[in-house]
């Protein structure tokens, strides 16, 4: 890490894990103390972060939100602008703002789907869709795909696959089957007796440690659905909006899904914001009661007034994203050829990328060692060997040789220590 001379960490940051550890977790502060080596984060800028002691990180990680980087300019602007007049909704009056994120979102997919409900949370989109198959369906079974993740409340955490947070919490609110990934017939078996209101799949599994799955396996699945009146959903939470190189990884592969659920960097990294966008099947019984599914703060203001500015950035860089990407392969590749004692493969496309390491303690340690030496990474929930790598579409070259360094020497620390 890069430190700012004269600049010492705070005693509030002893404050804070303490703080932490006795109000929310004492988990969350030993991982927080060791990633920021007993600094706290303070402030960011593009893809760099300012902690407590006065060195900075480059930020690869923060779970794919900051894929324009932090506290991109023209998202501010955008609501700092719409804080000064309406940061809330009134809720019965009609609200501009969240009408115009609305078309600009269902133009940004080129009205392949035409219609969005706005969630805070990724979870939010992936709950509301399923709902809405199972209402249009009269169906109450779900198709989801081994390996995926759809976020952690109850309804969603039925269709992520990781047994580590489903334990315990089985049959609660949805009737879910999970299928191999790479096999072709798989949702026709499950469809064929008319039971299954939708089929939900990540095309790039982000936190399976960025697996990409088959289109020619996902068309396939998508034909056997249509033909049995079941919905096809592309959980784009963490993939979609360029990260991997298209706006809808789905809709750029020609795949027919009925929606598409984006999130995370929606919001421009600055607030919080998830949507469904989906055909006018899907948001039937929404399109007849609009209070079948609400929540108080759906289509926030201040939420919806990042998001042409957010779009409108990430577009603008899309065409710099592609040549990341590009770069990002050569120094991997150099890495992987380089420590293929450590490294048993790597993964992903675009700007989500795993490094598969031989084990999950290898893995643990080098990401220990990275935020250390100033690289913020995410590790990956559902495939703890994988460290994933997650640049923001504003990092540049120079970014990238110096994360590929930092890795680079934190694999060699892993290697030397007998990881
Ligand atoms: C593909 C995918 N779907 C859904 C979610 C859940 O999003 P959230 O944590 O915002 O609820 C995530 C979060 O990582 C995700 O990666």
């Amino acid at each position: 890490m890069t430190t700012a001379p004269g600049t010492a960490a705070p005693a509030a940051s002893a404050d804070t894990f303490d703080l932490i550890r006795r109000h929310l977790s004492p988990r969350l502060a030993l991982t927080g103390s060791f990633a920021g080596r007993g600094a706290t984060e303070v402030s960011g800028d593009g893809c760099r972060v300012t902690l407590s002691d006065g060195r900075t990180a480059l930020d690869f990680g923060s779970y794919a939100v900051t894929l324009l980087g932090h506290r991109h300019p023209d998202v501010l602007a955008a609501v700092r602008e719409q804080l000064g007049t309406l940061p809330t909704s009134t809720r019965s009056l009609a609200n501009p703002v969240a009408a115009h994120a609305a078309a600009r979102l269902a133009e940004y997919f080129q009205q392949a789907l035409p219609k969005v409900y706005f969630g805070l949370n990724g979870a939010d989109a992936v709950e509301v869709a399923v709902k809405l198959a199972r209402m249009a369906t009269g169906r109450t079974r779900v198709v989801a795909v081994e390996g995926g993740f759809h976020g952690k409340s109850l309804g969603a955490l039925a269709l992520t696959h990781s047994p580590l947070y489903r334990r315990g919490l089985l049959g609660t609110a949805v009737d879910v089957v999970h299928v191999p990934a790479d096999d072709p017939d798989a949702v026709l078996r499950e469809v064929r007796g008319g039971e299954v209101a939708a089929v939900v799949f990540e095309p790039v599994q982000g936190e399976n440690g960025a697996a990409v799955l088959s289109v020619d396996v996902l068309r396939r699945w998508c034909a056997d659905a249509a033909r049995h009146g079941t919905f096809t959903i592309a959980d784009e939470i963490q993939c979609g909006l360029r990260r991997c190189g298209e706006r809808s990884v789905a809709l750029a592969a020609g795949l027919p899904v009925d929606a598409v659920l984006v999130g995370k960097p929606l919001g421009g990294g600055v607030v919080p914001l998830s949507a469904l966008v989906c055909s006018e099947e899907l948001y039937a019984p929404l399109s007849a009661d609009p209070f079948l599914h609400s929540a108080t703060f759906g289509g926030h203001p201040l939420s919806c007034a990042a998001l042409p500015a957010a779009l409108t950035a990430i577009e603008e860089a899309a065409e710099h994203g592609g040549r990341l990407a590009l770069a990002l392969d050569a120094v991997l590749d150099q890495l992987a050829s380089k420590h293929g004692e450590l490294i048993a493969g790597l993964r992903g496309t675009g700007l989500l990328r795993g490094i598969d390491f031989t084990s999950p303690a290898v893995a643990g340690s080098v990401v220990i060692e990275l935020a250390g030496a100033g690289l913020l990474v995410s590790p990956c929930l559902g495939r703890p060997g994988t460290v994933r790598l997650l640049p923001p579409l504003v990092s540049t070259g120079a970014d990238i040789a110096e994360a590929a360094d930092i890795l680079d020497t934190a694999i060699g620390v892993a290697a030397r220590r007998g990881a």
